[in-house]
Parts: structure tokens; sequence; C-alpha cells
């Protein structure tokens, strides 16, 4: 590409009219585990932003099902675990995801975008952190208290969790590349939470795993989380090409962070896109200024709001393309 690519997380969803009228027929998971509509989905946002990437509509708690999980997802709340898993033999009780046997419809909707999207497709799978905090939670939390209370009650349980997690993530993100997607994304949202010497010693070594294992793919691997401005060198030393960075730090702070190995993906926060457009715009351009050349995805800190005129993130990707060729060629 001659510019600075972008694409949003969460760019497919309630910010669109045309999602909103699918919901009105479809429950979200039907939409996951149906090829067409999840295919119709993740084409929404391409057709109508002109983004430089489709994400597959899913979502982290997909493959979780054929794990042996009973979950729902709430509207307005969140992946809703019937069991949450709080013992070792819970952990024992996970049945390791085999993709083409677990999720068949997922891999049959990367194989059906790959050949028509007219753009990379990027796959998806949740991280095992922020995987195991809706199993332990049983749903959404604000400081994942008793995720954290397990990892440091029951540390052979928990590592046994992770590497379930992990070595089922890595199967499920390789099943992805090889029926086509164009890169991979790990999202660890809720990876925050916790301090740099507890993500070395409790998440870094099946994170490391994961990216490792898929090194021998030719597709870049992205690492995403949110509040993780004290965890940017450890995210990169897992192995990703990309770190995803949320809107605390500044992408030039961040790069001195992870070191210039890894490109940098973001870092608008998705907030600002509810204001003018003057303001989205002098964000986005400083957001340019202080990017690593090259090496920068352009993307939010994290996901679209609900709330998001996709007008505003229409202009924003042509903003982008203009403002990232001048900055690179210009
Ligand atoms: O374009 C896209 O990115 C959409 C595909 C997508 C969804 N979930 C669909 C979805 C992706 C990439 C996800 C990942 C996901 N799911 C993450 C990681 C990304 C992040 O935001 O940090 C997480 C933590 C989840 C768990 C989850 N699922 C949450 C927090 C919610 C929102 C709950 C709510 O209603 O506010 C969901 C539900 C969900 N997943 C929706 C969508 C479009 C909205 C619900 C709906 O349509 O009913």
């Amino acid at each position: 590409m001659d510019t600075t690519p972008v694409w949003f997380m969460r760019q497919a969803g309630r910010s669109l009219p045309e999602y909103r009228a699918l919901r009105e027929r479809h429950g979200i998971l039907d939409i996951c585990r149906t090829p067409e509509l999840a295919a119709e989905a993740t084409l929404q946002p391409v057709r109508r932003l002109g983004v430089d990437a489709a994400i597959l509509f899913s979502d982290i708690v997909v493959p979780l099902e054929p794990m042996g999980v009973d979950l729902a997802i709430v509207p307005g709340v969140g992946p809703v675990i019937e069991s949450p898993v709080r013992s070792r033999r819970d952990v024992d009780a996970l049945k390791p995801l085999v993709p083409e046997e677990g999720v068949p419809y997922v891999l049959e909707a990367v194989r059906g975008l790959a050949a028509t999207a007219g753009v990379p497709l990027i796959g998806f799978g949740g991280a095992p952190f922020t995987l195991a905090s809706y199993l332990v939670e049983g749903g959404p939390s604000k400081n994942h208290s008793k995720t954290k209370a397990f990892m440091y009650a029951e540390p052979a349980a928990w590592h046994r969790l992770m590497e379930r997690l992990g070595e089922s993530v890595l199967a499920y993100l390789r099943a992805q590349a090889a029926a086509g997607a164009a890169a991979v994304q790990l999202f660890d949202s809720w990876v925050g939470e916790l301090s740099s010497e507890d993500f070395r010693r409790y998440v870094l070594p099946s994170v490391g795993r994961i990216f490792d294992g898929l090194a021998d793919l030719d597709v870049p691997r992205i690492y995403f989380g949110v509040g993780t401005g004290e965890l940017l060198g450890d995210m990169a030393e897992a192995g990703p090409d990309v770190v995803g960075v949320d809107w605390r730090v500044p992408l030039d702070e961040a790069h001195r962070r992870t070191g210039p190995q890894v490109a940098l993906q973001g870092n608008l926060d998705p907030a600002l896109c509810l204001a003018p457009w003057k303001v989205v715009e002098s964000r986005a351009t400083e957001i340019l200024a202080r990017a690593p050349k090259p090496g920068h995805i352009f993307n939010l800190g994290h996901g679209v709001l609900p709330e998001t005129d996709p007008s505003i993130l229409h202009r924003l990707v042509e903003l982008v393309h203009m403002r990232g060729a001048e900055k690179l060629y210009g």
C-alpha cells in the first residue's frame, strides 16, 4: 500500500444500521454460526467505510462452546457463562478445540470471505487471559477480581488453564490462516489489569507459545489489549509482528516502549468519534504525526462505540489515506 492502512476494531456491529437490521432477524450467535450471515456482517463495513481490511464477524467466545462451555451473549451485557471455571477439575473438563470439528462454520465463512472480500481478511481469537476472565467470572467484570484470585490462589491450575486455552486458540488461528485469513489478531482486551511482573509470570508463556506456533505461517500477527501502557514492552516480547495501542500512550512513546522490531496499530480514542469532525481531524492528524514511519496501521484504541455515526468513520478513512500518503511519500 502506498499510504497508511486503516481499519476499525468493531467496525461491524451496532454502529451500522444495516447490522441492526440483520440483528432484528437473527441472534448474534446465529449470525456467527451461519457462514452467509457472518460474511454479510463482515462485508457491511467494507462496503460503507472503505476500510483496507475486513475483520471476520464472530466473537471471542464462539470457540469456547465446542470446548464444552455453556454460554450466551446477552444484549447490552456481553458473554455470560452458565457454569464458571473455578477449580482444577473445571479446567481439566475443558475439551481441546479441534477447529474443523468444533467450528466448521467459522472456517467456511473465512474461506468464502477470503475469496470474495476484495480486501485482506483479518482472523481473530481471544487471548488466554481475556477468555479466562469470562470463564472464571461467569460474565463481564469491572476489575476481574475472581480471575485474579484464582490465578494467585491456584497457580498450577491457572497455568493449566492458560495452556489449555493457548493450545486451542493456536489451533483456531492456524485453521483460520489455512482457510485464507491474511492476518490474525489476538484480542487480550482485559490483560491491562495485570502488572508487568504478573503478566510475565502468569500470561506471557502461553501467549508466547501462540505467536511462536504461528511463526511458520506467512500471516502478520497482531497482539492487542486495553490499558496496557505498562505492558507494551512485555507484549512485544511475546513475539507478535504488530502491537495494538490504546489512546493512553502516544505512538512515539509506545514505539520507545516496544522497540522498533514491531509495528504499531492504533490509537484514536473511540469516544473522539462522537465529537465534531474538526476535532476528529486534528486528533487523527496528530496520531499520524507521532506514528512510526513506516510500521503503522491506523485504528481506534478500542472498538467503535455503538452510537458512532458511520459517516465520521468514512471521513476518517479518507483522511488517513490522504495524510498517510503525505507522511510516507510527501
Ligand atoms: O467488526 C468487528 O470487530 C465485530 C466482530 C467482533 C464481535 N466481538 C462481535 C460482537 C469482534 C472482533 C468481537 C471480539 C470481542 N468480543 C472482544 C474483543 C474485542 C474488544 O472489544 O475488546 C470481546 C472482549 C468480546 C466480548 C463481547 N461480546 C462484548 C464485551 C460484547 C458487547 C456486549 C454489549 O452488548 O455491549 C459482545 C457482544 C458482541 N460481539 C456484539 C458484537 C457486534 C454486540 C452485541 C449484539 O449484536 O447483540
